[in-house]
């Protein structure tokens, strides 16, 4: 693969003119962050200003426009989740719509006992599940999987039975891509009566779902990674119409009411999706969700998928390239049960993500060295630990002191947390912290 392939791949693209849709500095860098946001497009940036102004003239005038914002733009989503009108809004945040779609599934299930989940999702929908289960006296069954290769579908189906009231998990798994069957892990839970509800934050505008199809119950999902809503822009929630005027949210504001306006004294939710509404919808981020999804649906999500393997095979071979002279090609892994991403050695990108203080002091948020994630940040933490061992004097092909090994397979263990331990716990532990210490170093670099 030399650059002239890959300039004529380009080309060739039907797509290649939606890239002048956003704001892409050519000297800038290659962004290929796949955690918490996309790239702004021009016509959000224009959105967003149109809306100030409009705020600025109308002042609450601007009301009638944007009251059904929710609704409008979740029916847009709809389309690049496979899901009919009526059965999607845009609100609150993910977390916060898991919680609402959680705790409506378990109040429908109440003769139950059982919510099962994946020991490996991302934090947020465990933190919900645990605070659900420990307030309603459900128990959150955590099941155990590959991190790489995500939960088998026959594991979670073997684990579904008559006291399961909600399987509850994330389509894409956050770390290493790795993609669940949602028909038939769906179609597992139904057979028991059970509820699923799937967390799409990797997979909404990544590539195409079928909710609809799958018969899915309940689904969440972020805006802000690959619809490019915008930083904190709000999340979406679906529920199959079949099942709205069943299901009953805990969180009871003023904009699930129904006759929102007659300003009723007792609650009493509305017919269709807009239960699922809390309180005043945030505009500005939907706006902003509402013009980016605009370009995903035109310029089609089959054809986006298409180039997104296309792309995601091409990083694997040159990835594997390089990798292979550190003995780690075939650790790099992409395929079509993964998704937009290539996993590196190391699950996790914790620690090879560079944590930046804000200037207030505040927060931590990890972003990645050098814009890159994947297969990038785990090759620079290798290079790393390499460059480092023989600035040290350590061969990193030598044999290990304690053992016949080379000291190479404990690298790579350490970076798959699979620590060796000889018997004694300090040999693989300190390995381990060296490395991480080494990482960290290289972060201040
Ligand atoms: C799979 C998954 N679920 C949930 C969340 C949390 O979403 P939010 O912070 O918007 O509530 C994220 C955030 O990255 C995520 O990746």
């Amino acid at each position: 693969m030399d650059r002239g392939i890959a300039q004529r791949l380009d080309l060739a693209d039907p797509l290649a003119l939606s890239r002048s849709q956003f704001n892409v500095e050519e000297s800038g860098p290659i962004y290929l962050d796949g955690n918490s946001l996309g790239r702004p497009a021009k016509v959000v940036i224009e959105r967003l200003a149109d809306a100030v102004r409009d705020w600025s003239e109308n002042l609450v005038g601007g009301w009638s426009r944007w009251i059904d914002l929710p609704a409008a733009v979740g029916d847009r989503i709809g389309r690049l989740i496979g899901a009919g009108p009526g059965q999607v809004v845009v609100c609150d945040s993910t977390t916060v719509n898991l919680y609402k779609l959680a705790a409506s599934a378990l109040a429908a299930r109440a003769d139950r006992q059982v919510i099962l989940a994946d020991a490996h999702d991302f934090p947020t929908d465990r933190y919900v599940l645990q605070g659900l289960a420990e307030s309603t006296g459900f128990e959150l069954r955590l099941l155990e999987g590959s991190v790489v290769d995500g939960l088998d579908t026959d594991v979670v189906a073997g684990a579904i039975g008559a006291q399961t009231a909600l399987v509850c998990l994330s389509h894409v798994n956050f770390r290493s891509g790795a993609r669940l069957d949602v028909a038939a892990i769906t179609e597992a839970a139904h057979r028991h009566g059970a509820l699923v509800l799937w967390d799409l934050c990797h997979s909404a505008g990544a590539f195409p779902v079928a909710l609809d199809d799958n018969g899915v119950d309940l689904a969440v999902g972020c805006t802000y990674k690959y619809l490019n809503g915008g930083p904190g822009s709000p999340a979406f929630a679906y529920v199959r119409r079949d099942l709205q005027a069943e299901l009953r949210q805990p969180i009871w504001g003023w904009f699930g009411q129904h006759d929102q306006f007659s300003m009723a004294p007792i609650y009493q939710p509305d017919g269709g999706m807009s239960r699922f509404l809390t309180g005043t919808p945030p505009v500005l981020g939907l706006l902003g969700v509402d013009a980016a999804a605009e370009i995903l649906e035109s310029a089609g999500i089959r054809a986006l998928w298409a180039k997104s393997e296309r792309c995601t095979e091409m990083l694997v071979d040159l990835v594997r390239a390089r990798a292979a002279r550190c003995h780690l090609g075939q650790s790099i892994r992409s395929g079509t049960s993964r998704c937009t991403r290539v996993g590196g050695p190391r699950p996790g990108l914790a620690v090879v993500q560079r944590a930046h203080r804000s200037p207030s002091g505040g927060r931590r948020f990890p972003t990645t060295g050098r814009d890159q994630t994947g297969p990038g940040s785990a090759l620079l933490a290798l290079r790393g630990h390499l460059r480092r061992s023989r600035a040290h004097g350590r061969n990193p092909r030598s044999r290990c002191a304690r053992c016949p090994r080379p000291a190479r397979g404990h690298v790579r263990d350490a970076l798959t947390h699979k620590l060796p331990t000889h018997g004694r716990r300090s040999h693989g532990s300190r390995l381990r912290r060296r490395m991480l210490t080494g990482l960290r170093i290289q972060d201040r670099e």
